[in-house]
């Protein structure tokens, strides 16, 4: 895999497991937990002995699993991973000779970084992505928008103190990648075997990193006479009417067309973290985007896309 098509990958992922693998024989049913709960890629920690044969086996057994290196500190220690079959390195802060080696090697590395002279010095090492460590505590998403000024071109793996709970507020920062965490894959889960509960934990991150929230729900009408009539309707039910070129939205809840629109009766639409990541992640359920809808926002990512498929007379919609 090529280092954008993998940094493709960690994005369209958005969340990335980080274990610490006490014992080798836990390495392959962890990593056929973690793909059972929809996710494809899995960090393996360099803080234990069994690291590199963790890596080794999941390579061997799954290797549809993409397997990153995680607390890489040196570079012996990088060239140990990449024997194993690690794909990419990663790191809690930036020591210039593990980048080094894996630059000249054009393996893809992410060193940490939490301050704006740690990336300058990333950036002068040839690097534009980098994980953000501690991600919580040093600022969170907040620190993440800081940064985007100054460094419009970096994006970041988000990491430290992430959750299912917090995880939406990183995937909305445009300069992330991914967030990354050891919640779902922990020590005492591997130690139990409990298999199922990774595998759900896998699935619930997933999901939470959509941040898929109901929007509003879209009417068709025939004219925009139809339109007006329908408004009063809602009005009566203390709605208020927010006339555009398109539509009248009624607070911010229902959307009357003007005219006949997407879907047979109309829309439905979701708000989420990041459209083009989510019309992905829909895919395994069976939508596929309608590519004639699709908007796209001042820095070319998707704004807003319609799914082909109706669902109850309705198209279904994701908007940023
Ligand atoms: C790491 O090294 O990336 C962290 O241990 C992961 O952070 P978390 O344990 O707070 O998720």
């Amino acid at each position: 895999m090529t280092k954008s098509g993998l940094f493709q990958f960690l994005h369209d992922t958005g969340v990335i497991p980080v274990a610490c693998v006490e014992d080798a024989a836990n390495a392959v049913p962890l990593a056929e937990a973690v793909l059972a709960g929809g996710i494809g890629v899995l960090e393996i920690t360099f803080r234990t002995e069994a690291a590199g044969e963790a890596i080794r086996q999941i390579r061997a057994e799954c290797p549809q699993m993409l397997v990153g290196a995680g607390t890489v500190l040196h570079p012996q220690t990088a060239e140990k991973a990449v024997q194993a079959g690690a794909a990419f390195i990663v790191s809690a802060g930036l020591n210039p000779e593990t980048v080094s080696w894996c630059t000249a090697r054009d393996i893809p590395v992410l060193p940490g970084v939490c301050t704006p002279s740690e990336i300058e010095q990333g950036l002068a090492l040839g690097l534009d992505t980098f994980k953000f460590f501690p991600a919580e505590a040093a600022g969170g998403a907040a620190m993440l928008k800081s940064l985007s000024g100054p460094f419009p071109g970096v994006r970041f793996l988000a990491t430290g103190g992430i959750r299912a709970e917090n995880i939406a507020q990183y995937a909305r920062c445009r300069n992330v990648l991914a967030a990354a965490g050891s919640w779902m894959v922990s020590g005492e889960l591997q130690a139990k075997g409990r298999w199922d509960e990774i595998t759900r934990l896998c699935a619930e991150a997933l999901l939470a990193v959509q941040g898929l929230e109901f929007a509003h729900l879209g009417i068709n009408n025939g004219t925009p006479g139809e339109a007006e009539q329908l408004a009063r309707i809602f009005e009566a039910f203390g709605m208020r009417a927010n006339p555009g070129p398109l539509s009248i939205f009624m607070n911010r809840e229902i959307e009357l067309m003007n005219r006949p629109f997407y879907g047979s009766k109309g829309h439905i639409g979701f708000r989420c973290t990041d459209p083009a990541r989510t019309a992905k992640y829909l895919e395994k359920y069976g939508f596929t985007v309608n590519p004639e809808s699709i908007q796209y926002d001042a820095d070319g990512s998707v704004r807003l896309c319609y799914f082909q498929e109706e669902t109850a007379g309705f198209a279904i919609h994701l908007v940023k």
